[in-house]
């Protein structure tokens, strides 16, 4: 008999129990990416990828039709976000890196949208003074991974409804309350905001076709969780003669503790990137394992690092060598290496990584505006 805390719920609002992948490329009518379409992939970025690899990176809508027309010389543009509700946590970055990759591979051009209403409408406990601070902190964190202003552009619904609003009417017109209710399980008590936030997050798949006059495929990088907003947006894109958006889904990274999730409410299931190298390191080594009761059993039977959540940090973010992961596997599996030693390997890469993140974090904070979506007034069918 299935728990009531493992049933699998996946929402954008809401995550939890315990995934099954399979099942969710089903209930939402993905496509898993196989080989075939990993090696399309490969072949025209010139690169591979080890979330790719992995197969974090495992679902995906229309991928395959988005690279036809790229082939055909009909590029495409990138479109991502975040909802400002809190700082970024580790597991944000992951499909934030994996755009990174993605946009210089391709070398296209990155909508990047902070829907910092949506988390106002959703978190009655953020003021807006909240969402906004961490709409900037958030920034911060994005810009540390590298991307380059001539070619990325963030779009922060408020400051900028003046710029989505023409495209977010015309969604809203085609979007019944029942789509919505049955999409995303509002009901009567649900504010108005949030109702109409998915005629918003919409708004840039379509708006580089719209500002520039010419019908431009748009591809979505992010995690599953999303993809209810994809469903909506794909409904009314070609009623209103744009193309359907094409996504890329990755996997979650779980939380350091048992049963997953990561959580703002409660700090030591997550690193966060404004976490102190000393605090990160602490959960580190609070995080749950694998592993064995007794040291002597673990000797002798190996730990599973299918359930533990070092492993999966290193699997997602800190060993994209392929062999330094074979290699803990195996030492984690055969018991030759214990979960406290296995912990002392990822601690201090977990510091490093936040001590240059947060130097590069500080090396942003002049040129955050070089980013910003009010550029893209001038460009509008000039
Ligand atoms: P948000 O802020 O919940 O999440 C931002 C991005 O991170 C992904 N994500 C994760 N990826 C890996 N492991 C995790 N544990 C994990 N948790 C979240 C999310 O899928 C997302 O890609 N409504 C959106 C903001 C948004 C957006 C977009 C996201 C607006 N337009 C377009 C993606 C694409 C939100 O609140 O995301």
């Amino acid at each position: 008999m299935s728990d009531e805390k493992d049933e699998m719920i996946v929402t954008p609002f809401e995550v939890r129990g315990i995934l099954d992948y399979d099942r969710l490329i089903e209930e939402f009518g993905t496509q898993r990416i196989n080989k075939k379409l990993k090696e399309r992939i490969y072949k025209i970025a010139g690169d591979r990828h080890f979330l790719l690899e992995r197969d974090l990176f495992f679902s995906h809508r229309d991928l395959d039709w988005v690279l036809n027309e790229y082939e055909k010389k009909n590029p495409f543009i990138i479109y991502t976000g975040r909802g400002p509700s809190g700082h970024t946590h580790i597991g944000h970055l992951v499909p934030w890196m994996f755009t990174k990759w993605f946009q210089d591979r391709m070398k296209t051009r990155l909508y990047f949208q902070m829907t910092n209403d949506e988390k106002y409408f959703f978190n009655a406990h953020l003021s807006l003074e909240d969402v906004k601070r961490y709409t900037y902190e958030n920034t911060l964190d994005l810009l540390a991974l590298g991307f380059n202003p001539e070619d990325t552009y963030i779009i922060q619904d408020i400051e900028h409804i003046g710029l989505l609003y023409e495209i977010a009417v015309e969604v809203a017109r085609k979007v019944t309350f029942s789509t919505v209710k049955a999409t995303f399980g509002f009901d009567n008590s649900t504010n108005i905001g949030s109702i109409w936030h998915p005629a918003i997050q919409a708004v840039p798949a379509f708006l580089h076709s719209w500002i520039y006059g010419r019908n431009t495929p748009c591809i979505i990088p992010c995690a599953i969780d999303q993809d209810p907003f994809w469903r909506v947006t794909r409904d009314v894109a070609e009623k209103l003669g744009y193309y359907k958006p094409a996504s890329i889904q990755c996997m979650f990274v779980p939380g350091l503790k048992e049963g997953g999730k990561m959580s703002a409410s409660d700090p030591m299931s997550a690193v966060f990137t404004t976490d102190t190298p000393k605090a990160a390191k602490k959960k580190v080594m609070a995080a749950f394992t694998g592993g064995r009761t007794t040291v002597e059993e673990q000797r002798r039977l190996g730990a599973n690092p299918d359930i533990c959540s070092v492993f999966k940090y290193y699997n997602f973010l800190f060993m994209p060598d392929n062999k330094d992961l074979a290699d803990i596997e195996h030492k984690c599996r055969s018991g030759e290496i214990l979960c406290g030693e296995c912990k002392q390997i990822l601690a201090p890469m977990m510091m490093e990584f936040l001590e240059k993140h947060q130097a590069a974090r500080e090396e942003v904070k002049d040129r955050v505006e070089d980013f910003s979506a009010s550029r893209l007034r001038d460009d509008i069918r000039k």
